[in-house]
């Protein structure tokens, strides 16, 4: 969505009729391009509507499960998201389970789904410490051996997606909580050198692609954040193509850091994006009414937290519903983290999340 903020509001408000021709191409590239056609009840109520007029990008994490066995998924993430990014199929093990030899066919049933939804494609994640294939992750390789395995992975990866993928989560969770290089098999074996030859690889393979490093727990100015900003800023200063931040943002309802929008600004002050990548709410179970309630107002609050500061390009939920979010299984009596229920039926969170989206809310 490169439109100028400003560009689909206007439209909105004032229809004029469109030649044939130019009909036809707004109805390929963009979902809300199409006030003339549809009440504004419909289409641009929807997330994705006042995204979309926004300028901006409201994503949901999609796991191959869903996308291909339930219908009531697909049609609330077609609906309402105009970004998808993939939950596992694009991580090192799902791409590549043994060395040379690559596996994209869940990668590319996303890619595909989102090319015909008009939706855009985030890429997770190419250089991170988890979801690596046990041929990787026990080859005992050598530091020069191992720099030419990312780089190829790289390569690989991000050029078979070249002009389909509009952002990759290049490095993913390189920080400890204090601020340190967290040990992984790219840190140990590389050093933090790694992080400037993976963006340097991926901008070679697709210059257009948006280069993020993506952490949690970095959404409030604390250890961790500050040692990112002076990372980023040292990349900056070196040429290294880092084009964004990625905000995880994995919360507990009531818990928004007060600092995350001051956080966010200044990095964006740096000149780089800023998103929120894997927005969750979670709740101790069974949710009350009244959390449900306070998780409302916090997804309002975090989408305002990033839409509140020049250069957001965009929230990214982790998942839809809370059919299948990764939440119940990882946080041990926490669960109901996303803004539609199990059965689709939108949640107080989906009110809260919409109107933070909509700019007259
Ligand atoms: C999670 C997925 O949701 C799970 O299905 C998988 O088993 C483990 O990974 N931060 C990230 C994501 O960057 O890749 C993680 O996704 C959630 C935490």
């Amino acid at each position: 969505m490169s439109h100028a903020p400003g560009t689909h509001r206007r439209r909105r408000r004032a229809p004029r009729p469109v030649p044939l021709a130019l009909a036809g191409a707004l109805v390929a590239t963009a979902a809300v391009a199409l006030p003339h056609l549809t009440p504004e009840a419909s289409a641009a109520t929807t997330l994705r509507g006042y995204a979309d007029g926004r300028g901006v990008r409201i994503g949901a994490a999609v796991g191959d499960t869903p996308l291909t066995s339930d219908a009531s998924y697909t049609a609330v993430l077609d609906r309402e998201f105009n970004s998808v990014t993939a939950e596992n199929a694009m991580k090192w093990d799902a791409v590549e389970p043994s060395r040379g030899s690559f596996n994209w066919a869940a990668a590319d049933r996303l890619v595909a789904h989102a090319t015909s939804h008009n939706q855009g494609v985030r890429g997770h994640t190419l250089a991170w410490y988890a979801q690596l294939p046990s041929w990787l992750k026990n080859g005992n390789f050598s530091a020069t051996e191992l720099n030419t395995i990312l780089k190829s992975h790289i390569d690989t990866e991000v050029g078979r997606y070249k002009g389909k993928v509009y952002a990759w989560d290049m490095i993913n969770e390189a920080f400890n909580e204090d601020g340190s290089m967290r040990s992984s098999l790219w840190q140990d074996k590389l050093g933090t050198g790694y992080i400037a030859n993976a963006l340097r690889w991926a901008y070679t393979a697709d210059p257009a692609a948006r280069l993020y490093i993506n952490d949690y727990n970095i959404e409030a100015d604390n250890a961790k954040s500050d040692a990112l900003y002076a990372l980023a800023q040292q990349l900056l200063v070196q040429g290294v193509p880092l084009h964004g931040i990625g905000f995880q943002s994995h919360f507990e309802v009531g818990k928004l850091p007060t600092s995350m929008k001051a956080n966010l600004k200044r990095f964006s002050d740096l000149g780089l994006e800023v998103s929120i990548t894997e927005l969750d709410i979670r709740i101790p179970l069974p949710a009350s009414s009244a959390e449900l309630t306070q998780q409302s107002t916090d997804y309002k609050s975090a989408s305002e937290n990033c839409l509140g500061v020049p250069r957001c390009a965009g929230i990214t939920l982790w998942g839809v519903s809370d059919k299948y979010s990764w939440v119940p299984g990882t946080f041990n009596g926490y669960g109901a983290a996303l803004p539609y229920n199990e059965s689709y039926a939108a949640k107080p969170a989906y009110t809260g999340l919409s109107n933070g989206l909509d700019p007259n809310a």
